[in-house]
């Protein structure tokens, strides 16, 4: 039987509801995103990241999980992710800075104490470090007062972020925190439902995470954004790229059928931080082209601004190189792995899909 014409396999899993949870809910006909009974609106730029975690860990993680207490015991796991991996961090000058921080993840031990924040920790930290040593520059030490977006930036550039660029940052990690099962997610589960360990499921999902397809896209939004040139040729440009079969990175979705109500929020966050006006009405001249080439050539499928393209130009006016904007995305998504990995280890069994043979049979 050719590939694909097996009638109960569900292509790509679309639709199939594999796992049931309480941490966050994406409504893709209304363009909503529920964080453990919060709309995401609500709480992005009012809300800190490390609030968000206490709320996603709360009832999973054995420990106190008020904003305030996280803020320092999150600063005090920086500290000792840093200490931990200073043997390893030599190592990394031959590695991407995603592949850095695979590394240094699969490096924490399977029964580290407060692992969930010793990991959360050593995403940050081991980026920073990462990409200062490829750099050529020694890595900062954690400053365990700061919070967890300022202190990131503090340790990748060697001088404290303003308050906005700290505050632009944290509102982009409440953003890309949770997002129900996304791959990297379902990734998580699927190592914790064997019993594996948090290091495990949270090292797995990094690897699914590094996919253009999920949060390898910003990068690649920049790149295009680069290749387009001046605006008026975008929508020429973006048409040929469509039509050889390209993806146009920082568009389309899985389930967002409208507009992704993080788009939105992080777009607004680029305005707000003002640096270069004339890149972002650029980057809004090619997004309308996008859409408008989408809609014509992809006229069954409601293609719409996806979080990764204004994440591209928020990370860039924050100073980070390109090929740290997929571990700047694990900075944030870590937390919602963990809880995702807890939450299945808790309630959930094994998951162990079927396949349909469509190979030849043995002969006789
Ligand atoms: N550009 C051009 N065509 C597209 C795009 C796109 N960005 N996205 C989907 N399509 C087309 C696809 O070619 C297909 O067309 P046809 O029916 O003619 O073959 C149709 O839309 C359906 O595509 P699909 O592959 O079935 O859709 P999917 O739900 O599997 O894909 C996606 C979701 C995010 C992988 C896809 O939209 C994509 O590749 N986008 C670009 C990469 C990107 O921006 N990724 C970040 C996602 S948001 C961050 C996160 O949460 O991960």
């Amino acid at each position: 039987m050719p590939r694909g014409e097996t009638s109960n396999v569900a292509d790509g899993l679309e639709n199939v509801v594999a796992a049931e949870t309480v941490l966050s809910k994406v409504d893709g006909e209304a363009g909503v995103l529920v964080l453990r009974g919060h709309l995401l609106q609500d709480i992005a730029g009012r809300r800190s990241f490390e609030w968000l975690t206490g709320l996603l860990w709360q009832d999973f993680v054995d420990r106190p999980l008020g904003g305030e207490v996280l803020r320092r015991d999150l600063g005090l796991a920086r500290e000792r992710a840093f200490a931990q991996m200073s043997d390893l961090l030599p190592a990394t000058c031959r590695l991407s800075p995603l592949g850095a921080v695979r590394m240094l993840l699969a490096a924490v031990p399977d029964d580290a104490a407060d692992a969930p924040l010793l990991l959360t920790a050593s995403v940050a930290v081991g980026l920073a470090a990462a990409i200062r040593i490829r750099d050529g520059k020694p890595p900062v030490a954690p400053d365990p007062q700061s919070t967890h977006a300022a202190d990131f930036l503090r340790m990748l550039k060697g001088t404290p972020p303003t308050p906005d660029e700290a505050a632009a940052l944290d509102t982009y990690l409440v953003t890309a925190a949770d997002h129900g099962l996304n791959a990297s997610t379902f990734t998580a589960r699927v190592a914790a439902s064997t019993q594996a360990s948090l290091t495990d499921a949270v090292t797995a999902a990094l690897c699914a995470l590094k996919g253009p397809l999920h949060g390898g896209a910003p990068g690649p939004v920049l790149d295009m954004l680069d290749a387009i040139g001046p605006a008026e040729n975008a929508e020429a440009w973006l048409d040929e790229a469509v039509m050889r079969g390209d993806r146009l990175m920082g568009f389309g979705h899985r389930i967002y059928r409208v507009q992704d109500p993080r788009s939105d929020v992080v777009k607004a966050v680029v305005e707000r931080l003002n640096r270069d006006i004339g890149r972002l009405h650029y980057a809004e001249a090619v997004e309308q082209a996008a859409l408008a080439v989408l809609a014509k050539r992809k006229p069954n499928r409601s293609l719409q601004t996806n979080l990764e393209f204004y994440t591209a130009l928020l990370l860039e006016a924050l100073g980070l190189p390109r090929d740290a904007f997929t571990g700047a995305f694990a900075v944030a998504r870590v937390v919602g792995w963990i809880a995702h990995a807890l939450e299945q280890q808790a309630g959930g069994r094994l998951i162990r899909p079927q396949s349909a043979y469509i190979g030849p049979m043995p002969r006789g």
